[in-house]
């Protein structure tokens, strides 16, 4: 059925990118047709309520912008993808888990799944966009799959990686660094790849929509990632000389950042990186490395997230250690389980790690997450142990040996710490795993301070 719409655009997979992704366009783009559709029925019907099912600040509004007018969300995949001029592609791809490449190669059996569907539902050309991160050539796959067809249609693939960071991501959607859109350098590649641009171009500076071949396209997308995590490693690796060197890693970091060369971003010492997609995208670049016999750039990368690893296990031995080496029957309050502060997601959030650690030396641990409790229990699900899950950080500290703040979350920098003291054990710790609470205030208060990459400040 036509519509009074200019362009049909379809996304597969209503995910962290494809929900905020398409939400974007379709607030931008009334004159679009935009909807989004999942295997996951309960997602769908999230994304159609205002209990949205991930938290991202000011998603709801452009959701309700743009919802029932030209966005919409279906769990009719078939149907909606015959419509479509123009498929986004935006399921997960996470790392294998089996056989071949197992816990570093993608697995792209969710990506694979689609295109054939789409190659079954489909009677006309199509436009297909990747959107999800995926291994540099996959394009290639996902053309001789589609156009393996006998019907006749022509299937041009163009990659749109997502740059998007969770927390920020509406700003980051209106407000993108750039817009990568990759092609095959042909007449058609290059005509596919013209109406992406044309997407972009109603709200995104022409100068930050950047072209280039399909390769280079699928390619930037893991070098990206790979390279900001190697800032957090770098400057994690140097937090770690800090405490033994008494040097502070926050006067180093400003130092070397002043460096226009270098600049100040991303260098934040803390407990380590986590989220979806940094260790995947390096071990994926880790893989392919080494499936092309380039086992010196495979090497340098994966000690980027040996680094992440060892910042991990660094914190947790600093809690066993301090606290006497033993924190069997203790009460440890963790402020914060998502991976990053604004966002509920927990995926490879290092409050996963710690938590099993603390666990595992018989601690009793209490979690809080202003929105990440619900992801908590599922992650730490069947884990056997003394867990507790309390939204109120004050209640969360009640009674405890020590608070390790594990996210960023704002709402810790501003608790009524004195309150807190006054009600945990004695001694009491506080392990700053993000180094964002006002360390000198905190011992005046009485808490023996551990931040990462500066000097302790104790009683004890
Ligand atoms: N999360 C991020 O911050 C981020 C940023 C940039 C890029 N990426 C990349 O984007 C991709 C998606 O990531 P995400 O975080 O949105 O994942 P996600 O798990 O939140 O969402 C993926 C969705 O795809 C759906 N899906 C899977 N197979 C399907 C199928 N055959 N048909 C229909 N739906 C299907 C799943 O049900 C799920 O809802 C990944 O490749 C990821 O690396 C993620």
């Amino acid at each position: 059925m036509k519509n009074k719409f200019e362009k049909n655009i379809l996304c597969i997979g209503a995910g962290y990118v494809g929900g905020p992704t398409m939400a974007m366009i379709a607030a931008k783009c009334p004159q679009y047709k935009v909807t989004i559709v999942d295997i996951n029925e309960q997602k769908i019907k999230a994304w159609c309520s205002d209990n949205l099912p991930i938290y991202e600040p000011g998603l709801l509004d452009v959701v309700r912008t743009a919802r029932g007018r030209n966005l919409f969300f279906s769990t009719e995949i078939e149907q909606n993808i015959r419509e479509a001029e123009i498929i986004f592609v935006s399921v997960n791809t996470p790392t294998k888990s089996f056989g071949e490449g197992a816990g570093k190669s993608a697995d792209l059996q969710y990506w694979e799944k689609t295109a054939r569907n789409i190659l079954k539902a489909s009677d006309s050309d199509k436009i297909i966009v990747e959107k999800s991160t995926l291994p540099v050539r996959t394009a290639g796959a996902m053309e001789r799959i589609l156009n393996s067809n006998d019907k006749g249609i022509v299937f041009d693939v163009v990659s749109n990686p997502e740059f998007l960071a969770e927390g920020t991501a509406i700003i980051d959607l209106e407000y993108p660094d750039r817009v990568l859109i990759g092609s095959h350098e042909t007449e058609r590649g290059r005509q596919a790849r013209q109406e992406i641009v044309d997407i972009y171009a109603n709200w995104v500076p022409r100068e930050r929509i950047i072209t280039s071949n399909i390769w280079s396209s699928e390619l930037s997308k893991l070098v990206s990632n790979a390279f900001l995590a190697q800032r957090v490693s770098s400057i994690n690796s140097i937090s770690a000389l800090c405490e033994v060197t008494e040097a502070d890693v926050h006067e180093v970091a400003r130092a070397v950042g002043h460096d226009t060369r270098i600049g100040s971003k991303f260098l934040h010492a803390s407990v380590g990186f986590g989220g979806s997609c940094f260790k995947k995208d390096i071990l994926n670049l880790v893989y392919i490395s080494e499936s092309f016999g380039l086992t010196e750039v495979a090497d340098y990368w994966e000690s980027v997230v040996r680094i992440n690893d060892y910042q991990e296990k660094r914190f947790v031995l600093k809690i066993i250690r301090t606290m006497f080496n033993t924190i069997a029957d203790k009460r440890i309050a963790m402020f914060g389980f998502a991976f990053k502060a604004n966002t509920g997601d927990t995926r490879e959030s290092p409050g996963i790690y710690i938590a099993r650690q603390l666990l595992d030396e018989k601690a009793h641990v209490i979690i809080s997450d202003p929105q990440a409790l619900q992801n908590a229990q599922l992650d730490m699900a069947g884990i056997p142990g003394k867990i507790e899950y309390e939204i109120d950080p004050y209640k969360a500290a009640e009674g405890a040996h020590a608070i390790a703040l594990i996210t960023e979350w704002d709402v810790y920098r501003d608790l009524d710490y004195k309150k807190i003291f006054a009600s945990m054990e004695k001694p009491a710790f506080i392990f700053d795993g993000r180094n964002i609470l006002n360390h000198q205030k905190l011992y005046e208060i009485g808490f023996n301070v551990y931040p990462i990459g500066k000097r302790a400040l104790t009683r004890i």
